[in-house]
């Protein structure tokens, strides 16, 4: 069994939790913005393959204490045999998490498990690897807590929400793991009609297809352990397998509509639309919401306003939450709505009263994923 941390955004963790659970994963506790597991070979391709909510995974090859950068240095070197992972033709960087005492500079710290790296190189072959910061063979991730030292390689360089469909981004664009993240909590029955009227370059509605059509996040994705000592390509092949098959192809969907006033920005989302293939199954208006139809049949609504926080000012914005209210009143009566609000002060103009509130951080901002029944 390997020890595992699935890095979540925040806010997520309990259902990132139910998702690793669902795939295998075993022994698992929730942590802020992340959760530990433990997984056998097949489970960590599995939820590498599917698993649609975490940044990145980690997995623990040592830990030991210290008390100082020379202990560091030494407790590196010994934590495990370095001439099975790191050979000088594979590349690798550090990265550092966490404080200790004594350790204050992450970027001094990475430079000392960096150079107690390369120094035993040196000592076994008599040459170093290369640090390559975007495209490294190995990723050694450090993280400190008083005086515990976690040594870890991430299975990925680049962050596991970019699923590589989203050339094309309008402004403030959700991460794709925390859409994918949204539209589970909104438990899409994937039977009613599903629309957002604020939709920019279509993200939440790209990852509630991608869940309806059990598409596996992960299969065109890079991965780093492919390149460790202990990759089993026979099991990696049999996951790999496993998650092509269960992508549900032919299935037919609701109506699944995008609405957004912005020319360029719908351009965006039609762009991403296609690049994931889903042109026949998400369908852009270009239009302010007020003047789209809703289809007759009672659905979900899910949406992203602006906040005021990073695009748009507030005042310019209240006129638009009272819209977008009177909107739900008069053509959504029976719907179900989510909005992820990051401004309080501007969801009080919808006029209405939330039934849940989930917390839930995007980008830093602290925001809240609200649920109404509109009546
Ligand atoms: C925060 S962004 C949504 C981002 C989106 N979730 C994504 O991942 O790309 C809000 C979007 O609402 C659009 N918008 C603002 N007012 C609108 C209106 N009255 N009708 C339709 N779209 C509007 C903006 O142009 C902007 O693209």
């Amino acid at each position: 069994m390997m020890k595992v941390i699935a890095v979540l955004p925040q806010g997520l963790e309990a259902l990132g939790a139910e998702e690793l659970s669902l795939f295998g994963a075993k022994d698992i506790k929730t942590l802020k913005r992340c959760v530990s597991f433990e997984a056998d070979m097949s489970c960590f391709y599995r939820l590498h393959l599917r698993a649609s909510l975490p940044f990145r995974f980690l997995r623990e090859v040592a830990r030991f204490y210290c008390s100082s950068p020379e202990e560091l240095y030494l407790g590196v070197q010994k934590s495990l045999d370095w001439s099975e992972w790191l050979p000088p033709s594979s590349s690798f960087k550090v990265n550092v998490t966490g404080i200790s005492s004594g350790f204050n500079h992450s970027h001094f710290t990475a430079l000392k498990v960096k150079n107690a790296i390369i120094d035993l190189q040196r000592r076994l072959w008599g040459e170093r690897s290369e640090i390559d910061l975007n495209t490294p063979d190995i990723c050694v991730h450090i993280h400190l807590s008083n005086q515990l030292v976690i040594l870890s390689f991430a299975t990925s360089s680049e962050s596991l929400h970019r699923r590589g469909y989203r050339p094309a981004m309008g402004i403030a664009p959700l991460k794709e793991n925390l859409a994918a993240g949204l539209i589970r909590l909104a438990d899409w029955d994937y039977q009613c009609p599903l629309v957002d009227p604020l939709c920019g370059s279509g993200t939440l509605l790209i990852e509630a297809v991608n869940l309806a059509l059990s598409r596996a996040p992960g299969l065109s994705k890079r991965f780093l352990f492919k390149g460790w000592p202990d990759f089993s390509e026979s099991i990696w092949n049999q996951e790999k397998d496993i998650a092509c098959s269960l992508e549900k192809k032919e299935i037919e969907l609701p109506p699944i509509i995008g609405c957004e006033q912005d020319f360029n920005i719908a351009d965006n989302a039609m762009t991403n639309i296609r690049s994931s293939g889903l042109e026949d199954k998400i369908n852009i208006k270009v239009n302010h919401f007020r003047d789209i139809d809703l289809p007759s049949t009672q659905g979900l609504l899910v949406c992203n306003p602006p906040y005021g926080k990073r695009i748009g000012a507030e005042e310019d914005l209240s006129n638009l939450y009272r819209e977008l209210g009177l909107f739900l009143k008069e053509k959504a009566s029976g719907w179900d709505f989510w909005i992820l609000s990051g401004n309080p002060n501007l969801t009080k103009f919808l006029r209405m009263k939330a039934n849940k509130r989930v917390p839930i951080s995007n980008g830093g901002i602290d925001c809240r994923w609200l649920n109404y029944s509109i009546r």
